[in-house]
């Protein structure tokens, strides 16, 4: 049975400020887990990874329609916010910011956060506008949130660079964690976009964390070559003929670069359709994946 109280619920700017004002009044440090919902239990490690370096633990639910392309999937993203809202209770998440899109875009609000070049790569290049949109957001919730540490999960790899650099760039006193991609037992990542998977093509959706590790166990190997890297990923999909890869590479950690040489923290970014779903994962060279 849960035993912890239901989180205190916001929908308003003024009243998650006053709140998160009080806490830190009252001594607490701020943990914050912005998300979309839909919550699974790689969000509610994001919630633990928040309550270990903080005494209260703020989350966000919003979908954010300006990080969704006109062909994207906005209006099918899937929402269940009273199952949400027990899963946090359940993880202990003492407040729910829970603003609809008029308290976050107020008509003629149109100022927008502009990253730099790493957003026009990978997941920028096949989302035009995707990080801008995420960047915006991201800016807003730290100003109505005001955390100490924010927590953000490596899967989305590209939006942790980015939101690393938004940071550094704009001297926001947020200290940023990052947490491992919560998989499933057989190595698929946690995703909301998971439940769009046939049966068969989950058994696909398979290949893309196995395409990671081949690479990974030949990185362990002594392979260091990035396009050779690449290539042994690229053999490994092979196997899953129902995924179609739009990226396979070996990247350094901070601009997102192709990477020569791979050495340790360096990523491996894949990004594939399996059926109709559009699926990405990454492996961070020296930590591999379980
Ligand atoms: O990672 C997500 O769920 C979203 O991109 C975020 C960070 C909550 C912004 O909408």
């Amino acid at each position: 049975m849960n035993q912890n109280p239901a989180p205190r619920e916001f929908t308003t700017a003024a009243g998650i400020r006053a709140w998160v004002t009080a806490q830190r009044a009252g001594g607490s440090r701020i943990g914050f887990v912005p998300t979309m919902g839909f919550l699974h239990e790689g969000h509610l490690r994001l919630v633990d990874a928040a309550r270990a370096v903080s005494d209260v633990v703020v989350m966000s639910i919003f979908v954010n329609p300006l990080q969704f392309g006109p062909t994207e999937d906005l209006a099918r993203y899937p929402r269940d916010l009273s199952r949400d809202r027990s899963l946090a209770a359940g993880r202990g998440v003492d407040a729910l910011f829970l603003p609809d899109v008029s308290v976050m875009y107020p008509p003629g609000s149109d100022t927008r956060v502009v990253p730099g070049p790493a957003a026009d790569v990978w997941e920028g290049a096949a989302r035009p506008g995707h990080f801008s949109g995420v960047l915006t957001v991201v800016a807003k919730l730290f100003h109505l949130v005001s955390p100490d540490v924010a927590v953000f999960g490596q899967k989305d790899a590209q939006q942790v660079a980015l939101i690393r650099r938004m940071v550094r760039d704009l001297d926001w006193p947020v200290a940023l964690v990052v947490a491992p991609t919560a998989r499933e037992p057989d190595g698929l990542a946690l995703s909301s976009r998971n439940t769009y998977l046939s049966p068969a093509d989950r058994r696909d959706a398979v290949g893309l964390s196995a395409a990671l590790r081949a690479a990974h166990d030949a990185w362990r190997e002594g392979e260091t070559d990035g396009r050779r890297l690449e290539a042994v990923a690229r053999r490994a999909l092979e196997v899953y003929p129902g995924v179609r890869p739009e990226y396979i590479s070996a990247v350094e950690p901070d601009a997102l670069a192709p990477a020569e040489i791979v050495g340790a923290g360096y990523l491996m970014l894949v990004a594939a359709r399996v059926g109709s779903t559009r699926l990405i994962d990454n492996v961070v060279f020296g930590e591999g994946i379980p």
